[in-house]
């Protein structure tokens, strides 16, 4: 804990009464000039605090931010977010995640922002994410598993966010493969696997988490060229973002769990359940082709299983879906 989170946490303990100086002074082991350095700070970071001279300070109230400080004590995860790196402002949670993963970081950790410059999405594209508006964030995975497996990983993500929107506001998302979430008909959160691998061995994967929750509809159609929703635009209230963080670490913890005691295999039935247009008609954009069939559902490893027109199985590994139009 740094100083700002340690004075915090003293005022916390202290909600209905002040605080005095000499206290925060003595706990800290530092001079008064750093403290009100630190109180300053705090206010400009949107925490109201009243000082009274030879009183002593008292918090009276807290900007809705993600600081670890304000949520880690509630989480209840064996391996997903067991350390925490936060940030006001970062490129890209992503590229801090797999920095950290490189240097040999512990598994499940969370890298985590306000605000990100350079957010990254699939197949090129960015994802922007305003300050305090979303979540961003990333989770380092150390999986014994092989490159082809990767894609899994991305899926169980997926699910752990359609069960935590459910669980926190009860409202039924759905995921399409590969790794997107809807929520009535519109993108509500995107997913973006990073790995770096040997042939047959997975050295880190990075997960990289971004669902909009407090975002307004205005500010969804100027930034994001797509069709996109937040959870603030479905229920027409703001939420407190901490908790549907917890309530996604805390699923992804569950279901990287069962991957690691049973496989892909009783995963499956969980990611059909939730599962965008199976039995519709769709269409599959892929590198070279597209092409157009009844969504099955998916094999055994998690590809997307099509029947085409002529009756055949078709297997996709990658590749965009799409509802298709009737002309
Ligand atoms: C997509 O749908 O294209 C995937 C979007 C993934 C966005 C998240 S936000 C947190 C993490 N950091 C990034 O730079 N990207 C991912």
């Amino acid at each position: 804990m740094n100083s700002k989170q340690k004075i915090l946490k003293l005022l916390r303990e202290e909600e209905s009464g002040y605080v005095s100086g000499e206290y925060i002074c003595q706990q800290l082991q530092v001079s008064r000039t750093a403290i009100w350095k630190s109180i300053e700070s705090l206010r400009g970071d949107g925490y109201e605090i009243d000082a009274r001279p030879r009183i002593g300070y008292r918090l009276l109230a807290s900007p809705e931010l993600l600081d670890p400080t304000e949520w880690f004590t509630s989480l209840q995860t064996q391996i997903i977010g067991q350390d925490v790196r936060y940030y006001r402002v970062t490129t890209s949670t992503n590229d801090v995640a797999k920095d950290l993963a490189r240097q040999g970081t512990v598994e499940g950790i969370v890298v985590i922002t306000e605000e990100q410059t350079k957010g990254k999405g699939r197949l090129g594209r960015t994802w922007q994410c305003l300050s305090q508006k979303g979540l961003c964030f990333s989770v380092v995975l150390f999986p014994r598993a092989n490159p082809m497996e990767v894609p899994q990983f991305t899926m169980l993500a997926a699910v752990a966010v359609v069960k935590a929107i459910s669980r926190t506001v009860s409202l039924n998302a759905q995921v399409k493969w590969p790794n997107d979430v809807y929520l009535n008909g519109k993108k509500i959160c995107g997913i973006l696997a990073e790995m770096v691998a040997e042939a047959d061995r997975v050295k880190y994967v990075v997960l990289g988490i971004g669902l909009n929750v407090n975002q307004s509809q205005e500010e969804l159609d100027n930034m994001i060229g797509y069709n996109a929703t937040s959870l603030r635009v479905q229920l027409g209230q703001k939420l407190i973002r901490s908790r549907i963080l917890i309530a996604i670490l805390e699923e992804l913890d569950e279901l990287y769990n069962l991957w690691h005691r049973k496989g892909f295999l009783p995963f499956k039935q969980i990611w059909q359940e939730s599962a965008l247009w199976i039995g519709e008609m769709v269409q599959v954009t892929g590198l070279h082709n597209n092409w157009e069939g009844v969504m099955e559902g998916i094999d055994d490893n998690g590809a997307l299983l099509i029947r085409l027109t002529d009756g055949t199985i078709k297997t996709f590994y990658s590749g965009e879906v799409s509802l298709r139009m009737i002309p």
